[in-house]
C-alpha cells in the first residue's frame, strides 16, 4: 500500500512537473529501455544507436556517460517532418538551460531557425563546443522486461542540440553526435524517466570486444544476461557526489557539472594502502579533484603522484611474482613480458587493485581482465595513463576498466551500484539476449 501510493504521489509530481512538453501518449507503458552499445575499434570508443525523426532513421552516437545531452550532425542529412526548434524564453528552454536566444540567417533548416534558444554541444573526446540551436523530434527505442527487448516506444518530442558537421570530427566513423547520460534534466536518463514515469535510474554494461554487444538501461532492473542470471542482485553501493563547477568545455558560471564523481578514499593493491596525497581525492571548492567515471577515456587516468604511487605498487608485487618489467608501449608506461603470467578466469593473474569508497566496506575490485593491456603476444601492459600534474580531475575512470561490470547510476539517490568483474559471476555484458520476444 505504502509503496503504491509512494508512486502514485511520484508520478503525478512527474506529471505536473512535465507538464509544459507533451510526450506521446502511450497505451503501452513500458517498465525499462534497452540500447544497445558496440565498442569501436579503431576509436576505441563506445557506440549506440537510437531510431530518430520521421520517418525514422537510425542514428548512430558515441555514449557519453557525463555528457549533458542528445547532440546531433543537423546540417547533413537530417530530414524530418516532426522536427521542433524550441522557441525563445519557452519551457523546453528552461529545461535545456539554454544560454542563448536569435536569429539564424542561413536557414530555415533543421540547426538554423529565427527566434529559437541555443546550448552548447561539446565534444567531449576533443573537449570542442559550438553553439547549437535546441530542438525536439521523435527518438523510438526498444523496450525491455530486463530479459529482452520487447516492442519499440516513442517519445514523440526528444529534446536535444543541433550541431555543425564539423563537431564530429574526432568521433568513430559513422557517429553522427554524442548521446549524454549525464545529470541534467535533459540527458537521456531524465526526459526517459519523464516520459515513461520510471525511477530516473540507468545501468551501463560495456563489452570487452568490439565483435560484441553490450547494453544501457533505462528504468528498473532486473538486468538479466545469460545463462539467465540477474546482475542487480549483486550491486554494491556507493554515493554519487556533484561536482559544484561543470567540467564542459564551455559552461556558464554556476553551472554544476553533468559528470559522474565517486569517493575514492584509498587504493590498495593487493593488501597493501598506497600511500596518496589525500587531499587529490577530494573535489575542492575549484571544482578541482576528486573520480569521475568516463566513457570517453579509453583507460584510467591518474594524477601523476598517484599514478606513480600505484605503478610502483604494481611493479613491486609483480616483481615478488616473477612477473618481469620490460620497456613501456605508448600511451602506457608500465609493461611485462607475459612469459610468467598465468591466464585466468578473471584476466591475466597479476596483482589486483582494489578502489576503497567513501564507506571503507565497500571495494571496487580490479582484476586482471581490467587492469592489463594486451599490446603483443609476449607483452601485457597496466592499462592505467599518466594524466600529468595538475589535472582538473584526479582520477578518470575509463572504459577498459568499465567493461564487463555493470554500474548501475541512480540519480534519485544519488548512488552508483557496480558489480565488479562479471566474469567471476559466469557471464559478460555482452551476453544480454537481444533476441525479442515473441
Ligand atoms: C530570420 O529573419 C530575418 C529577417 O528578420 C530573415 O531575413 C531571415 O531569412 C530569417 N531566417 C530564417 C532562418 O527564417
Ligand atoms: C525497433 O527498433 C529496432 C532497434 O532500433 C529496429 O531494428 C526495428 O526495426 C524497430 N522495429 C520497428 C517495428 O520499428
Ligand atoms: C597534496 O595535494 C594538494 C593539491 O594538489 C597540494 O596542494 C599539496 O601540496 C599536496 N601535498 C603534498 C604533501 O604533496
Ligand atoms: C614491495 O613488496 C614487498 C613484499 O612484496 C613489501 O614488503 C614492500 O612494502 C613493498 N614496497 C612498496 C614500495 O610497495
Ligand atoms: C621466482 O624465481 C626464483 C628464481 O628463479 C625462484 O627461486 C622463486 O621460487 C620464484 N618465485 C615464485 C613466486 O615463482
Ligand atoms: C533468447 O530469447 C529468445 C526469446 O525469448 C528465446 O527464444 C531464446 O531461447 C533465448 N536464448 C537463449 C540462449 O536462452
Amino acid at each position: 500500500m505504502a509503496s503504491s501510493l509512494q508512486y502514485f504521489l511520484f508520478s503525478s509530481l512527474l506529471l505536473f512537473f512535465i507538464s509544459p512538453i507533451s510526450f506521446a501518449q502511450q497505451s503501452f507503458r513500458p517498465q525499462a529501455l534497452v540500447l544497445p552499445v558496440a565498442k569501436d575499434a579503431s576509436t576505441l570508443q563506445y557506440l549506440t544507436t537510437i531510431n530518430q525523426r520521421t520517418p525514422l532513421v537510425p542514428v548512430s552516437l558515441v555514449v557519453d556517460l557525463g555528457g549533458q545531452f542528445l547532440w546531433v550532425d543537423c546540417e547533413q542529412n537530417y530530414v524530418s517532418s516532426t522536427y521542433r526548434p524550441a522557441r525563445c524564453n519557452s519551457a523546453v528552454c528552461s529545461l535545456a538551460r539554454a544560454n542563448g536566444c536569435g536569429d539564424c540567417f542561413s536557414g530555415p533548416r533543421p540547426g538554423c531557425n529565427n527566434n529559437t534558444c541555443g546550448v552548447s554541444p561539446d565534444n567531449s573526446v576533443t573537449r570542442s563546443a559550438t553553439g547549437g540551436e535546441v530542438a525536439q523530434d521523435v527518438v523510438s527505442v526498444q523496450s525491455t522486461n530486463g530479459f529482452n527487448p520487447g516492442r519499440n516506444v516513442t517519445v514523440s518530442n526528444f529534446i536535444f542540440s543541433c550541431a555543425p558537421t564539423s563537431l564530429l570530427k574526432g568521433l568513430a566513423s559513422g557517429a553522427k553526435g554524442m548521446a549524454g547520460l549525464g545529470r541534467t534534466r535533459i540527458a537521456f536518463p531524465s526526459q526517459f524517466a519523464s516520459a515513461f514515469s520510471f525511477n530516473r535510474k540507468f545501468a551501463i554494461c560495456l563489452a570487452s570486444s568490439p565483435t560484441s554487444k553490450g547494453v544501457i538501461f533505462f528504468g528498473n532492473s532486473p538486468y538479466v544476461f545469460l545463462p539467465g542470471i540477474d546482475v542487480s542482485q549483486s550491486l554494491a553501493f556507493t554515493p554519487l557526489f556533484i561536482n559544484p563547477v561543470s567540467t564542459a568545455s564551455a559552461f556558464t558560471q554556476g553551472e554544476p557539472s553533468a559528470e559522474y564523481f565517486i569517493g575514492v578514499r584509498s587504493i590498495k593493491v593487493v593488501e597493501q594502502v598506497v600511500p596518496l596525497n589525500t587531499t587529490l581525492l577530494s573535489i575542492d571548492s575549484q571544482g578541482v579533484g576528486g573520480t569521475k567515471i568516463s566513457t570517453v577515456n579509453p583507460y584510467t587516468v591518474l594524477e601523476n603522484s598517484i599514478f606513480k604511487a600505484v605503478t610502483e605498487a604494481f611493479v613491486n608485487e609483480s616483481a615478488s611474482r616473477n612477473i618481469t618489467r620490460v620497456a613501456g608501449v605508448a600511451p602506457f608506461d608500465v609493461c611485462f613480458d607475459s612469459a610468467n603470467i598465468l591466464s585466468t578466469r578473471l584476466g591475466p593473474s597479476v596483482p589486483t587493485i582494489h578502489l576503497i569508497m567513501q564507506n571503507g566496506n565497500v571495494q571496487w575490485s580490479i582484476f586482471g581482465a581490467n587492469s592489463m593491456v594486451s599490446v603483443s603476444n609476449d607483452v601485457w601492459c597496466l592499462g592505467f595513463v599518466n594524466g600529468g600534474s595538475n589535472p582538473r580531475t584526479s582520477i578518470v575512470i575509463g572504459g577498459h576498466q568499465l567493461e564487463n561490470n555493470l554500474l548501475q547510476f541512480d540519480l534519485a539517490t544519488s548512488r552508483l551500484g557496480f558489480t565488479s568483474t562479471l566474469l567471476g559471476r559466469q557471464t559478460t555484458c555482452a551476453n544480454f539476449n537481444f533476441t525479442s520476444s515473441p
